[in-house]
């Protein structure tokens, strides 16, 4: 079982590197990869490209085990670019209103790829019917349920999709009966409160103790409107060939519904720091990014190049970076991570010095990728290659 590693190892590989860089250590990545499937049993699980966002990981990870199949894109261009360059089944996780990359998703389709877009309203559909019928295809569509419940006072979980209920669910599909060029081919609901939200944040107790109990009570809720919406639709006479649910946070609730047939995995991957603090897993920093030491403002204040990777949703210091190693690097308080420079405290035993390497890890899973045009690929404590992210493939979605 390979450990988290140590300043050292890491300083030894980077030392010598033009830095900033961010990295993969696939060593810890292919632990993830195992405790993963480990978590899911025997549920297939398919990839969220946009906790990744780099084509070569997605291909190693669909390589290491059958249990992964296919991949959930963020972006209708995102799906039509990843099936040019040999990906198939791919489910486009949020619904498009955008022309010209449907179109995109209609030529490849028309070409034999598999890609389901997601919809959860009419005018969604319409616009698809409309693009299958000048490109004279289908397009195997994708409902989206809403997961959330509200408890009093509390709206507990996102708001993405208006169709909560079968009734809802009902009155969309009865409309969508006029539209040919479209057909209801999967379900997928995503609990994010489940899958997103920690439960085990150091110093938050009382906190940690509602949210699970409230996590249980909403999992009640969705469980039964997501197996009777899938039973509805199958009566009906629907082949979804997706019922798809979950996130990183729900693998096991996720996989343990007989009527779901794959779970979304993306986070568990690289293990960001948002995924540091939940109760019923913990897998390793397989990814992170490397800053340079370029001055020493006074003694035990060390300030780095870059460092500014912040992530996105509500803003707060839980979005910033995570120190990492050395152990004991501290932000400024007042400062934070700056666009361009980032001071840093430390107050070990190790003598940083100008020049020297030092760790952090984003908040979130892909977006690390925005900000860099190459992973370092880590083997067995060297860099084995670097691979390009989807920036360094030129390519910016949303
Ligand atoms: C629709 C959907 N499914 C699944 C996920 C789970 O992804 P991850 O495993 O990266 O948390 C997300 C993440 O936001 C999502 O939006």
């Amino acid at each position: 079982m390979v450990k988290n590693k140590t300043y050292q190892t890491y300083h030894q590989i980077f030392k010598d590197q033009p830095l900033p860089a961010a990295f993969v250590d696939m060593d810890l990545l292919d632990e993830n990869i195992h405790a993963i499937l480990k978590r899911a049993g025997s549920k297939k699980m398919r990839i969220a490209s946009k906790s990744i966002r780099c084509r070569y990981i997605m291909e190693y990870i669909l390589a290491s085990n059958t249990s992964f199949e296919g991949v959930m894109c963020y972006s209708a261009g995102e799906a039509a670019w990843l099936a040019e360059e040999g990906f198939d089944n791919l489910l486009i996780g949020y619904p498009s209103m955008n022309k010209v990359e449907l179109g995109l998703v209609a030529d490849q389709v028309k070409l034999g790829k598999r890609i389901y877009p997601m919809i959860d309203d009419l005018d969604q559909a319409v616009l698809l019917n409309k693009i299958g019928e000048e490109k004279g295809i289908v397009f195997k569509t994708c409902i989206d349920i809403d997961m959330s419940t509200d408890f009093p006072g509390i709206h507990f979980g996102v708001y993405r999709s208006p169709l909560h209920t079968l009734t809802d669910v009902k009155k969309l599909v009865e409309k969508l009966k006029s539209l040919p060029h479209i057909s209801i081919s999967g379900v997928m609901g995503y609990e994010a409160q489940t899958a997103g939200t920690a439960d085990r944040q150091p110093g938050e107790g009382l906190k940690n103790a509602v949210i699970k109990i409230l996590k249980k009570r909403s999992n009640k809720d969705y469980t039964e409107r997501r197996k009777e919406i899938v039973s509805w639709l199958t009566q009906e006479g629907y082949v979804l060939e997706i019922v798809n649910a979950g996130g990183t946070g729900s693998i096991e609730s996720s996989s343990s519904e007989p009527w779901v047939t794959e779970v979304t995995v993306g986070s568990g991957f690289y293990s960001p720091g948002l995924f540091d603090h939940y109760s019923g897993f913990k897998h390793l920093p397989a990814m992170g990014f490397v800053l340079q030491i370029v001055r020493v403002p006074r003694n035990r204040y060390f300030t780095c190049s870059g460092g500014g990777y912040i992530a996105s949703g509500k803003t707060g210091a839980l979005k910033q970076p995570y120190p990492y190693l050395p152990e004991g690097i501290k932000p400024i308080k007042y400062e934070g991570f700056g666009e361009v420079q980032t001071p840093f405290v430390y107050d070990g035993n190790i003598p940083l010095k100008i020049g020297d390497p030092v760790l952090f890890r984003h908040a979130k899973a892909g977006e690390l990728c925005e900000h860099f045009n190459y992973l370092s690929v880590l083997k067995k404590d060297n860099i084995s290659a670097f691979t390009t992210t989807y920036r360094g493939d030129g390519k910016s979605f949303l």
